[in-house]
């Protein structure tokens, strides 16, 4: 790999020996790239809040030594300086006011803490959401970025045209204290063309029709770049692009997709392809929307609910606000927890817009700063939960051995009040 003279010093450990253990994990990761330099970047978003998990690994909570093991590969505890891009935790383990509800003690809250006070002491800003670009960090069009958190990564690369990988943590900490990433995958012009035409069949309208559509795009696409034909104009809403790419980003690899007229690099099919023919052309029928509802149901062998989760990713403010409306002089059943997961920024909005209280007054929480996938936790007693979201129905069953149920917002609710769902 060719490196430039400031490079080669950080290299050499002219920075210290953090940068230096940066340098050498970028090195290794751009050569297995394919890589021959790096790139600069001022937008890293990565997870380097250590909890319970890691600490239980090492025996120790001290964060300077989780970082330089965990973030940096580093057996030595290291001198880490402050980041040289501008940098931003991800969501992370805990909700600082909510950790009793997750079942954490006040020693894991303040380990976290450590971590998070860690991570400030370095110039990380602590945004805690997997949806930066809702709370203040957007990157603009063309931007190098070195982003991990798969839905985050889809989303500014379709719906804002900047240009990351899905970085993993130890590269994400390494591009906070180089200011580099490998100059590879999405970073290069001729790979951010579509591959595979969509032509969707199905009228899409609302939020549940973009879930199911993007879950559809990853099972069958993997890690293609999908176009989406609509035969007319498409209008998803920012909130339906974020949901779809999450679903396409946890069902398969999706990292980039186009929707001409919509998404940032594609005024028309053939832009989105640059020149190039569609390696395969796909058909979104009726029957395919059915079949993948039903996939997404698949865990459920019945209709009481003791959990519902809604805000993966984040819930946005219109999120929220709907919610807030659902649940207005409605109360939640006694025998069901329902749960809204969005940024702490965003709660503080929602607090000054009467949101929190309807949403609290009705039996519900809103909780920040991590999510029941993330975190790996549900309510105690949990046997199925129902989500609004394709991305938490996939991963959620797994995670906490629960079984689903996958609707719209409004079944979600109607379910957390009654305790039965009937979508
Ligand atoms: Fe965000 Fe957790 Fe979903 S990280 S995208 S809320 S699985």
């Amino acid at each position: 790999m060719i490196l430039t003279d400031h490079e080669r010093a950080m290299a050499d450990g002219e920075a210290g020996d953090a940068v230096a253990a940066a340098m050498k994990i970028l090195v290794e990761y751009g050569q297995i790239l394919g890589a021959e330099r790096l790139v600069e970047t001022d937008n890293v978003c990565g997870a380097t809040i250590f909890g319970k998990r890691h600490s239980k690994v090492l025996g120790t909570t001290d964060p300077s030594t989780l970082f330089s093991r965990f973030a940096l590969n580093s057996d030595t505890p290291l001198d880490v300086p402050s980041v040289r891009a501008h940098s931003c935790q991800l969501i992370g383990p805990r909700d600082s006011k909510h950790y009793r509800l997750q079942g954490l003690t006040e020693q894991e809250h303040q380990e976290a803490s450590a971590s998070e006070a860690y991570l400030a002491s370095r110039g990380v800003s602590i945004l805690n959401t997997c949806t930066p670009y809702q709370v203040g960090n957007n990157p603009r069009f063309g931007e190098h970025c070195a982003w991990m958190e798969s839905s985050a990564v889809v989303y500014i690369n379709s719906v804002l045209g900047a240009r990351t990988n899905t970085e993993g943590r130890e590269s994400a900490a390494a591009a906070m204290l180089t200011g580099r990433t490998p100059y590879a995958g999405l970073h290069v012009d001729e790979n951010r063309r579509g591959t595979d035409l969509l032509r969707v069949e199905v009228e899409m309208t609302t939020t549940f029709d973009w879930n199911v559509l993007g879950y559809f795009v990853g099972g069958v696409l993997g890690d293609s770049i999908p176009v989406l034909d609509g035969g007319g104009p498409f209008t998803p809403d920012p909130v339906s692009l974020k949901q779809f790419g999450a679903a396409a980003a946890s069902s398969g690899d999706v990292e980039l997709y186009h929707i001409p007229g919509v998404t940032a690099e594609a005024r028309s099919i053939e832009e989105a392809f640059g020149g190039r023919a569609p390696d395969q052309r796909i058909v979104f029928t009726q029957t395919d929307f059915d079949r993948t509802v039903a996939e997404l149901n698949a865990t459920a062998t019945g209709d009481d609910i003791d959990f519902v989760m809604i805000g993966c990713p984040h819930a946005s403010l219109n999120q929220l606000r709907d919610v807030a409306r659902l649940l207005e002089g409605r109360t939640v059943s006694p025998d069901v927890a329902l749960w809204v997961f969005t940024p702490s920024a965003l709660r503080e909005v929602a607090d000054r817009s009467g949101w929190l209280e309807t949403i609290e007054r009705a039996g519900a929480r809103v909780l920040s700063d991590t999510c029941p996938a993330i975190g790996q936790f549900v309510p105690p007693g949990t046997r199925r939960f129902a989500t609004d979201s394709a991305k938490q129905a996939h991963y959620l069953p797994a995670i906490a051995k629960v079984e689903g149920r996958f609707g719209s917002t409004e079944a979600c609710i109607d379910a957390a009040v009654t305790g039965r769902w009937s979508a």
